[in-house]
């Protein structure tokens, strides 16, 4: 293999993702792409190909609504890599109606927030800890509220927009929380808003919402500038565990700077891993 970094994303397939995954490869990372799909994995895979021929891609298939599948991802990719330099975890649905994993998890909970911890969690050993290692988490404009722990996934009463938003604020709140766990060891932590961008992220909506999305939306181009923005700056320009939108730090709610709730929220995700 070559000496270049290396890099892994999930949610590369389309959207916000591809440009990033285009990025990455035209700046000379390898690249670990991973994806529910075969077919979409090797178009992906050689669109990334034309854009620089010089960098290695490897396809992983994970379907992130089974820990089982991401279980077997990450083993694979420890079997090969000793090292990721930047991890950017970006996959994500918006549901409109409750749906059960097979590992009988609301989904937007496992896509969302479970699987881009639990993808860390079993990475994090081959994260270089040189100051330099970047894990870089898509959440969203759309994380006030508070977590619901006392149904976290709304089977009371299932609300496609509030499960959404729960999902990215216990994202940016982690982020925080990861970033705060591991001072001196080296990995930075950052949470994205990508702005309002027409994506296929709204498929399962109304015709009304998905309009919105098409009407109002920017570009998937301008929607990764944020994650670009990570990508290219050094560690030390950057604020770890923080959330960035328009490329700068971004105050959010009061309520996810709370860390003792973060903490609330680690221990409940890892009882899911531990129950499955
Ligand atoms: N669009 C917006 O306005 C907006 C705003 C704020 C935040 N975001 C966030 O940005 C991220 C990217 O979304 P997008 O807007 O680019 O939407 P998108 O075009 O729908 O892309 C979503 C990506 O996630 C992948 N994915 C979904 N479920 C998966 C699963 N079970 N296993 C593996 N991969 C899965 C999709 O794979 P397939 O191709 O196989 O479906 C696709 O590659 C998401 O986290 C989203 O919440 C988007």
């Amino acid at each position: 293999m070559n000496n270049n970094k290396t890099a892994l994303i999930t949610g590369a397939t389309s959207g916000i993702g591809f440009v990033v995954a285009e990025h990455l490869v035209s700046k000379g990372y390898n690249v670990i792409i991973l994806g529910r799909s075969r077919q979409k994995l090797d178009t992906l895979s050689q669109h990334l190909t034309s854009i620089n021929s010089n960098v290695k891609l490897d396809k992983v298939l994970c379907d992130l609504s089974s820990l089982d599948s991401i279980k077997k991802a990450c083993e694979s990719i420890k079997e090969t890599y000793t090292s990721i330099d930047i991890m950017v975890l970006n996959a994500g649905l918006w549901n409109f109606q409750f749906i059960e994993t097979v590992d009988k998890i609301e989904e937007t909970l496992q896509v969302n927030l479970l699987a881009p911890i639990v993808m860390f969690n079993e990475l994090k050993v081959i994260i270089p800890k040189n100051q330099e290692s970047k894990v870089i988490f898509t959440s969203s404009g759309l994380h006030q509220g508070i977590i619901n722990f006392s149904d976290i996934e709304f089977r009371q009463k299932f609300s496609g927009f509030k499960a959404y938003r729960q999902s990215k604020l216990g994202l940016l709140m982690l982020t925080q929380w990861l970033s705060k766990q591991s001072i001196n060891t080296g990995i930075s932590f950052y949470s994205v808003h990508p702005g309002m961008v027409n994506t296929q992220l709204g498929r399962s909506a109304g015709w009304l919402s998905r309009t919105i999305f098409k009407l109002f939306g920017k570009s998937k181009e301008k929607g990764a500038q944020t994650h670009i923005h990570l990508i290219d700056s050094n560690c030390s320009d950057l604020e770890s565990g923080s959330y960035y939108a328009n490329s700068k730090v971004t105050k959010t709610t009061s309520y996810s700077y709370d860390m003792k709730t973060a903490e609330i929220l680690w221990n409940t995700l890892e009882e899911y891993v531990r129950n499955n």
